[in-house]
């Protein structure tokens, strides 16, 4: 059955178009800035190797399932839903998961442009040279002052905000997909250079042990919640961002190929990221768990002790910017499309108001590290509730949901078709990881975390 829909938005210009987005949407601060932190949290390799598992075991079918629907779909995952349900003769409240998307979409964005604010500001510290001879308390210092000044921090994510804005309103075809091709990779080499000198420290070895040798008597269930949460928020799932970049892919590409490299890139990067990281923060004497400031207390050490540190400290923070820029639009992107396909809004107007909410919101967070840090709920400030409300339930919840839907309600033949497997063993192995192991894996680690069973 030809289906000639086509996405009111546009499509990208090829699978590689795609391929750049997606990875664009999956690597952002998730893999350099959270991944460590979090890692550090929760006691280091054995919260890596569960992460490792849920990529694979949960992620990626899951990913591929985001794909299809979206590109099945054509249109803003609201609105893809509603119509994937009809047509699979399914109820239409399966529209309300593209709106908990739609809601964890705005919610991550206010913390991450908070976050993208940071790096922002650290670029101006790394041209300035500031980062020369430094020591672990003078980058901790740093560090507070810019977290404990609240008008500061409101500039930075005000900037960032526009910055996100801006791209969405232009339409994320046109916008940064070209200069994601180069930034891309250029960090990713900036990355193994920074490898390369944690390498010649003292905590190297210990590092390695840290990150690679598990030690499962440390791990409580919190931890594999965690690592569930982190492998969702790192590949952008579950709240419907690859499936509206999906809702723009060409037809003939494949998606199955394409979910694998995408998930092998953001791996990679997140590992490259801990192997830069832990060995200063044991060569140093840091706290693995010191929290959300982990890298930007740590890497100004580096490069403030490297040859040519101003000049690669620079280029480390612009690209760390661009990659969580190209990340942010797509939290943007899927309330955009809604309001220009429901509300018949343009889409720079539909940008500017969805960039005010996430904005507005995002207050709430940058004040919980000044003025309201000793405001909290269940023993967490507004950034940390919120971080962990997205990240642990909601993205988890829409990722088990979607993967009901793309295995268990979705007809045999439609998956199939839409995937261009066929009846083939990747096709079986699909559907099985996504029908069974996806969901299960997701509902036993919650019941696990909240204490309705224990095993
Ligand atoms: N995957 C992004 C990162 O690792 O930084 C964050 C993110 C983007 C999460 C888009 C969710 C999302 F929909
Ligand atoms: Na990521």
């Amino acid at each position: 059955m030809a289906r000639p829909r086509q996405s009111i938005h546009g499509q990208w210009s090829s699978r590689w178009a795609f391929i750049l987005a997606a990875t664009g949407s999956a690597v952002g601060l998730g893999n350099i800035w959270r991944f460590p932190y979090i890692t550090g949290e929760y006691g280091g390799g054995a919260f890596v190797l569960i992460y490792l598992v849920c990529i694979i075991g949960l992620g990626v079918p899951i990913l591929m399932s985001e794909v299809l629907l979206g590109r099945r779909g054509r249109q803003s995952p609201i609105n893809t839903m509603r119509t994937l349900a009809e047509e699979e003769g399914a109820r239409p409240q399966w529209g309300y998961l593209g709106w908990m998307g739609v809601v964890a979409g705005f919610l991550i964005l206010s913390f991450y442009s908070v976050v993208g604010g940071w790096t922002l500001a650290y670029v101006v510290r790394a041209i300035g040279g500031t980062f020369a001879g430094v020591t672990a308390t003078d980058t901790s210092n740093t560090f507070n002052a810019l977290i404990g000044d609240a008008e500061r921090l409101l500039a930075w994510h005000t900037l960032f905000m526009v910055m996100t804005t801006v791209v969405v309103a232009r339409g994320v075809q046109h916008g940064l997909e070209k200069a994601t091709r180069i930034l891309m990779p250029a960090l990713f080499i900036l990355l193994v250079v920074m490898v390369g000198y944690a390498m010649s420290t003292p905590g190297f070895v210990e590092a390695m042990q840290y990150l690679f040798r598990p030690d499962f008597a440390r791990i409580e269930t919190e931890a594999i919640l965690a690592a569930l949460g982190q492998a969702f928020f790192s590949l952008s799932l579950g709240m419907g961002a690859i499936m509206i970049y999906g809702s723009y892919l060409p037809a003939k590409a494949s998606i199955p190929r394409t979910a694998l490299a995408i998930a092998a890139m953001d791996s990679g990067v997140a590992i490259l990221a801990g192997l830069a990281i832990f060995p200063l923060v044991f060569s140093y004497g840091l706290e693995a768990g010191q929290g959300s400031g982990l890298i930007f207390q740590t890497l100004p050490i580096a490069f403030g002790q490297m040859p040519y540190g101003t000049l690669f400290g620079t280029l480390f923070f612009v690209l760390l910017t661009f990659a969580a820029w190209s990340s942010s639009i797509s939290l943007l992107e899927p309330a955009v499309a809604w309001l220009s396909e429901n509300r018949g809004i343009r889409r720079i107007n539909a940008s500017i108001i969805a960039g005010c909410i996430a904005w507005v919101m995002g207050i709430g967070s940058l004040l919980s590290f000044n003025l309201m840090a000793d405001n909290k709920l269940f023993g967490k400030t507004f950034f940390e509730l919120v971080e962990y409300l997205t990240t642990n339930i909601m993205l988890p919840l829409g990722g088990l949901l979607t993967a009901v839907f793309a295995a268990w309600i979705m007809k045999r033949s439609s998956s199939a078709d839409e995937l261009g497997l066929g009846e083939s063993p990747g096709y079986h192995m699909w559907r099985f990881a996504t029908r069974y192991i996806a969901p299960v894996g997701v509902a036993l680690v919650f019941l696990q975390a909240t204490g309705i069973i224990n095993l």
